[in-house]
């Protein structure tokens, strides 16, 4: 059995992906109602809450293997290692970003405290040191559709943008066959390293019609996240993020999607493609 911790955008798909395999898997949910599309795809919804050690060790009973993701979540990471380390869990895919234990973006401390967990519990693992996720767009889709532009600080620094179906992806790979991963990290990335310019004329060219990058301040980019309803920290943080990608803190590409999958990592066309209806 394989134990998926969340059913957000990674694990939900991961999920369906290992049960198109036939292998059993088991995704916790808070709200059983909202995954009866899951259940439907022949995954074992299970009913719990990651903030309650108890409902986690019951979820883990039966498991060998864990794809671990939250939002990330220290204290229900911290719980997940634990319930599988009394589980002697086989292997643990760990669903994570730049790590960094001074950083001043909390996310990426938070990430490096629970590496050192996962280091410390002995338990086998392989962590996901995902770039910058394709469908972060998807929060400005109304907005561009409506304005036919879209603004972030990213400035004229390149991402190498990543579909989060590819991560999901390669994170139901390696927990169906572990063998060759253990130990081993992987940067996950998408195929092309872009600028909010080049992202703008894909979209055109997609959606058929002139799409504009205008590239904002750090203050602005916090602001607007504020305006949208994140608390100031978060707003600050995710502010931080994005203005470091102006100064080339995502500019990679790495061969880790084809190497995992055997196949290229999805493109950000196929992305604009795939959702350009949100977007028109
Ligand atoms: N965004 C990026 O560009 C990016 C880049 C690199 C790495 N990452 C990493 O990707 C990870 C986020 O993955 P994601 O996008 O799949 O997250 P997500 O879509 O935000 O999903 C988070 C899930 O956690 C669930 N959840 C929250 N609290 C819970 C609780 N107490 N018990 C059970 N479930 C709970 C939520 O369910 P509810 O419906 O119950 O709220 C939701 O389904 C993070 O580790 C992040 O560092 C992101």
């Amino acid at each position: 059995m394989i134990f998926v911790t969340t059913a957000g955008k990674v694990g939900s798909q991961a999920a369906r992906l290992i049960a198109e395999r036939d292998l059993p898997v088991r995704v916790l949910v808070r709200h059983p109602e909202k995954a009866a599309a899951l259940a439907q795809a022949g995954v074992e919804v299970f009913p719990g809450d990651l903030d309650s050690p108890e409902s986690i060790d019951q979820a883990m009973r039966g498991v060998s293997r864990v794809i671990l993701v939250t939002q990330p979540v220290l204290s229900q990471e911290l719980n997940v290692i634990d319930s599988a380390g009394r589980a002697s869990i086989e292997h643990v895919v760990k669903v994570t970003n730049t790590a960094d234990a001074h950083s001043p973006i909390a996310r990426r401390r938070i990430q490096s405290e629970i590496e050192d967990a996962l280091v410390a519990s002995g338990l086998s693992y392989t962590p996901l040191c995902n770039n910058a996720y394709i469908q972060n767009f998807l929060m400005m889709a109304a907005g561009s559709a409506q304005t036919s532009s879209f603004r972030t600080a990213t400035g004229d620094g390149r991402i190498g943008h990543l579909d989060v179906r590819d991560v999901a992806a390669a994170a139901a790979e390696i927990a169906g066959s572990p063998a060759g991963h253990a130990g081993k990290r992987y940067w996950p990335t998408g195929p092309e390293s872009l600028s909010g310019y080049d992202v703008a004329e894909i979209f055109a060219k997609v959606l058929g019609r002139l799409i504009t990058f205008h590239p904002i301040s750090y203050e602005v980019q916090k602001q607007a996240m504020i305006d949208v309803g994140l608390p100031e920290p978060v707003a600050r943080d995710n502010a931080l993020a994005v203005a470091w990608m102006a100064d080339g803190d995502c500019d990679y590409v790495t061969g880790d999607v084809p190497q995992i999958l055997g196949r290229p990592a999805d493109s950000f066309e196929q992305f604009a493609i795939d959702y350009a209806e949100a977007f028109s």
